[in-house]
Order: structure tokens, then C-alpha cells, then sequence
């Protein structure tokens, strides 16, 4: 018995010993201390031991079993250890707090002019918000005055889910809960102004200015006698802020059931300066900011008085924006995943439009 028991060490010694995963182990525990293994088989045989040397018989097989399950222990944590520092090694290439290597990485431009964008507005007071991507028909479409089988909505045709749920078309869908949310401070005297970004989503014929996946910012600013000028006023301060030169603009009558009256605000296009190009539809003119006097309905519909507050909406193309601010003449870089046309706007100003060569 001592010699089966001592033989059986030595083998478990040889196979810990060659152990290199901690997986390795947990075979091992199985293989030597399991039911069918051998310290059950020298436990069983204890019975044919004559009743003098049972005692010292059962003690040194616990001895054995004792130290295989000490070890097994001791070489699971070891090796664990080791596991472990082998992953963070080769996880070096994500270590968040290693500091900025200048050389590698930069922001998406759309990301950079949102940021831009929202610090001209955060500096003329108004609150930056987040918004779901995935909206119900109501927010997108109902509470801002566009009803069902209203033909607006052929406009926007998006990707619908199985939960009767929408992938948003508009920043606008935000509208309804950003006035719900500014209500009461609207009623205490202070004026709702609000920004918000997002992405939205379209069933387009995608060619150089469509895309169906695109990046908007819309704008609201309700109070007591809020009017066009306002309007007009706070449009003109952005663009010219975020151009940081003249640039020429002209407002048109544009329809959209939120807004009454409502208004288009094209820019002359910056990459051709006007004569016209493939990223302006050869207009020499691009489609920014559509805007209004938010209708009385949408108001109503947060619970806002339409006989005591007034108040404008814009809806900022952001995509857009950063077609012109970084003369990218085809929209669809912007989701291309190339790091090669990604990565140098960073330090990038304004492109100037083409010259003429005379
Ligand atoms: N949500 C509209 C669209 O994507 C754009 C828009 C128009 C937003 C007028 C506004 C607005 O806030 O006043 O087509």
C-alpha cells in the first residue's frame, strides 16, 4: 500500500510538473482524486488491509491525496497568473491609458465639426442632447404634425423594425421629448434652447450628396415672442461662426408640416464656388439648414401653449457641413471606413472655393 501510494505521487508529480494551461489542472484533479480515479481505488483496497496497519494505510493515502489537491491548487493560481499577464501583454495595443501617441488615430470629421458646431451653440447658451437612433412612429412622425399617410412621410422612408419602431429619418424626432423636458423651465421663465445631434437613417438611391446613413443637428429655441428676426439672426451668427468668413446664402419657402412658415437655407457651394459640380447636383448651391417657426400643433402636442410661446427649429446638415468645411466632394467617404480619407481633417481649415484659371 505505502509503495502503490508513494508510486502514485511520483506519477502526479511528473504530470504537474509537465503542466502548462491551468486547464491542464482541472484534468488532473479528475484523472488522480475523481470516483473512478486512483486514490478511490486505494481507499477501496484499504478494506483488504489487516485492521493493525489500516489506520497508518488510511493516513498516508490522505497524505497523498492531500498534497495532490495542495498542488493542483498551487499550480492552477501559477499558471492562472501567468495566463493573465500573457493577455494583457498582447492587449498592449488597447491599453487606455497609454498616453496619445500624436501619430496614431484622429477623429472622423463629422465628428469634428459636430464638436465645433456645438461649442458655438453651448457659447449662445443653448444645452447639447442626446436622443435614441431607434425612435417610435410618433416621435418621428405624429407629434411633429405629420400624420399618418400624411405624403411628407414619402419623403422619408426608412428602416422599419418588427417592434413597430423606426431607425430615426430626423434629428426632429427629438423635438417632442425636448420640450417635454424644458417645460417646466419654460414656464419658470427661461427660454428652451436646445441642440441635438444624431445620426439618422434614410432609404436612399445613394450617389455623391445621398447617403442613408447621415448625420444631422437640430436646433429649438421656444419662448415668449420668438420670431423670425430671431431666427434669422441666430442662423446667420452660426454660419458665419462656424465658416469663420462671408459666406453667401439665400433663404427659400420650403414645406415642412413642424414648421409654419418654414424656410430652406442654401449655401453657395464651397467646392465649385458656385458654378456647379457633381457635389451640388451642377446647382452651384447646397441645401444646409432647413428651418421655421415651429408649427402651433408640435408645440401643443409637448403640452406648450401656442398662444403664450413661439419659437424656431433648424435642422442642421451636419454631414453636409462637413462636405463643405472639408471640401470632401462625395458623401459616401464619410462611411467608407478608409483611414486613409479619414484621417486628415484634424488640422485641416477651410477650403477655399477653386479658383478660376484664366
Ligand atoms: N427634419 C427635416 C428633414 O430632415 C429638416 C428640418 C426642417 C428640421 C425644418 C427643422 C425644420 O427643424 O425647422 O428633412
Amino acid at each position: 500500500m505505502l509503495e502503490k501510494a508513494q508510486q502514485l505521487k511520483e506519477q502526479f508529480v511528473e504530470k504537474v510538473n509537465a503542466a502548462t494551461a491551468s486547464a491542464e489542472l482541472e484534468q488532473l484533479r479528475i484523472e488522480f482524486l475523481g470516483k473512478k480515479g486512483p486514490i478511490s481505488s486505494l481507499m477501496a483496497e484499504l478494506r483488504n488491509v489487516p485492521n493493525e496497519q489500516k489506520k497508518e494505510a488510511g493516513q498516508i493515502i490522505n497524505e497523498v491525496k492531500q498534497f495532490i489537491e495542495v498542488t493542483i491548487t498551487a499550480k492552477k493560481e501559477e499558471l492562472q497568473k501567468i495566463e493573465e499577464q500573457k493577455l494583457i501583454d498582447s492587449a498592449e495595443d488597447y491599453d487606455v491609458t497609454f498616453p496619445i501617441d500624436e501619430d496614431k488615430g484622429s477623429y472622423h470629421p463629422i465628428t469634428l465639426i459636430q464638436r465645433e458646431v456645438e461649442d458655438i451653440f453651448a457659447s449662445m447658451g443653448f444645452a447639447i442632447e442626446d436622443y435614441d437612433e431607434i425612435v417610435d412612429d410618433y416621435h418621428c412622425f405624429e407629434a411633429l404634425n405629420i400624420p399618418k399617410h400624411h405624403p411628407a412621410r414619402d419623403m422619408q422612408d426608412t428602416y422599419y423594425l418588427s417592434t413597430n419602431q423606426l431607425l430615426k429619418t430626423h434629428t426632429s424626432a427629438a423635438q417632442n421629448a425636448i420640450y417635454i423636458k424644458y417645460k417646466n423651465d419654460l414656464e419658470a421663465g427661461k427660454p428652451i434652447r436646445a441642440i441635438f445631434p444624431g445620426r439618422c437613417f434614410r432609404n436612399e438611391k445613394i450617389d455623391a450628396c445621398h447617403e442613408n446613413t447621415f448625420f444631422q443637428m437640430e436646433g429649438v429655441m421656444v419662448d415668449k415672442d420668438i420670431s423670425i428676426s430671431n431666427l434669422i439672426y441666430f442662423m446667420k451668427t452660426m454660419l458665419s461662426e462656424v465658416f469663420q468668413r462671408d459666406i453667401t446664402v439665400r433663404l427659400r419657402p420650403g414645406f415642412f408640416p413642424f414648421v409654419e412658415p418654414g424656410f430652406e437655407l442654401d449655401i453657395q457651394c464651397a467646392i465649385c464656388g458656385g458654378k456647379g459640380c457633381p457635389s451640388c447636383k451642377d446647382s452651384g448651391w447646397l441645401e444646409l439648414c432647413p428651418c421655421g417657426m415651429i408649427h402651433p400643433n408640435v408645440l401643443s402636442a409637448a403640452g406648450i401653449d401656442p398662444e403664450e410661446y413661439t419659437g424656431f427649429a433648424f435642422g442642421l446638415g451636419l454631414t453636409r457641413l462637413a462636405m463643405m468645411r472639408y471640401g470632401v466632394k462625395d458623401i459616401r467617404v464619410f462611411n467608407s471606413c478608409s483611414l486613409k480619407s479619414l484621417s486628415q481633417f484634424e488640422n485641416k481649415t477651410f477650403v477655399e472655393p477653386e479658383k478660376e484659371v484664366k
